[in-house]
């Protein structure tokens, strides 16, 4: 038997875990032979429900799922864990931004930063906006270092390869190198200039710019807004599955002939990003791809994604020490 993995997951009652904690447990994330340990944290009013998300769990008889422990003290939590998958915060609803949830989030990475002690622990942030939760979150802890954090834009990948999958009628298996840049938010741009499908350039694929520029990069910025207008809620599985994705794209050694995006530490990136912010890039393992070209609609929309960023930083920045 291997040693056991051990997840922390946060918001153990709500909508996302709901999906992500059962996932995890039936051995998705880390493949059929990986046993594995869960963390849940949940704020002291919701530990009922949890309570009964672990019954659930028990009623599985998942094979490899050997221990959870629940709590409401993220000392307690994070103690001893390998992966940190922060869910908890407040979801947005109707007609908000996820900028209107900058002060009240903030808080509770400030707090939770002061219980990551242990040195190898990865820490993927998925409560929004999760760009600077993940700021805050570095900033407030003695012990993480830059990359050991990242916040998730995997979902926004996935939403712009099934866009373009769709467009061009093949497989979501033979679009690759689809990177999406910035903030998790309307301004993320998807880079269709180096993406590919079959191994060609997306560009001659779909031979549709104004598709591209248009339509294609609109619906994946906007896609969040369009699912909760739908739902009544924020989306839950979709984002449990980008979580998923997100771990293993982190834990895995990355395909040759593809790369993955996440948000990691700005400071020293390859592409004249302004320091100390989390901003996507293409990743290839633990390293952004340098040297891609892009075209001037996407070099400028990148730019404004990178303003957002900065506004964003600016507004808790009673909270960056
Ligand atoms: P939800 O309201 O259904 O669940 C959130 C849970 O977190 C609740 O059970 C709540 O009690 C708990 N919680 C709140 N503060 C906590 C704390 N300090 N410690 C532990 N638990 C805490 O919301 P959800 O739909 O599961 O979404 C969670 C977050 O994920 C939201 O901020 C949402 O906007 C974000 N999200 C991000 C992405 C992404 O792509 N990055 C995608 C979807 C949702
Ligand atoms: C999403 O992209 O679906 C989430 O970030 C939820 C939201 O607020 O849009």
């Amino acid at each position: 038997m291997k040693d056991l993995i051990r997840v922390a997951v946060t918001g153990g009652a709500g909508q996302i875990c709901y999906n992500l904690l059962f996932r995890i447990a039936s051995g998705e994330m880390f493949g059929s032979g990986q046993p594995i340990a869960l963390h849940i944290l949940e704020l002291p009013q919701s530990l009922k429900a949890l309570e009964g998300v672990v019954l659930e769990l028990d009623d599985c008889a998942y094979p490899l799922l050997q221990e959870v422990r629940i709590g409401s003290d993220p000392n307690e939590i994070f103690d001893g864990v390998d992966y940190a998958i922060l869910v908890g915060a407040k979801p947005r609803g109707k007609g908000m931004e996820r900028a209107d949830l900058l002060q009240e989030n903030a808080k509770i990475f400030v707090e939770q930063a002061k219980a990551f002690t242990n040195p190898n622990v990865r820490v993927l942030v998925v409560g929004n906006p999760c760009n600077t939760n993940a700021l805050v979150l570095l900033h407030n802890s003695e012990h993480l270092k830059p990359d050991q954090v990242r916040s998730m834009m995997r979902l926004d990948q996935n939403r712009a390869i099934s866009q373009l999958s769709t467009k061009a009628k093949v497989s979501v298996g033979e679009v690759k190198n689809v990177a999406v840049y910035g903030n998790h938010s309307p301004t993320m741009v998807v880079d269709y200039c180096n993406a590919k499908i079959f191994g060609k350039s997306a560009m001659d694929v779909i031979k549709d710019r104004n598709w591209l520029q248009g339509e294609m990069m609109t619906t994946v910025q906007k896609r969040g807004g369009q699912i909760i207008e739908a739902r009544g809620f924020s989306s839950a599985a979709s984002a449990a599955n980008a979580a998923l994705d997100a771990i293993c794209d982190w834990h895995f050694p990355t395909p040759n002939d593809n790369w993955y995006s996440a948000g990691v530490y700005s400071t020293g990136n390859p592409y004249n990003i302004a320091d100390d912010l989390y901003f996507s890039f293409p990743l290839k393992d633990d390293v952004i791809v340098p040297n891609l070209e892009f075209d001037e609609f996407i070099a400028e929309k990148i730019k404004h994604t990178e303003k957002e960023l900065l506004a964003e930083r600016d507004a808790v920045k009673k909270f960056l020490s």
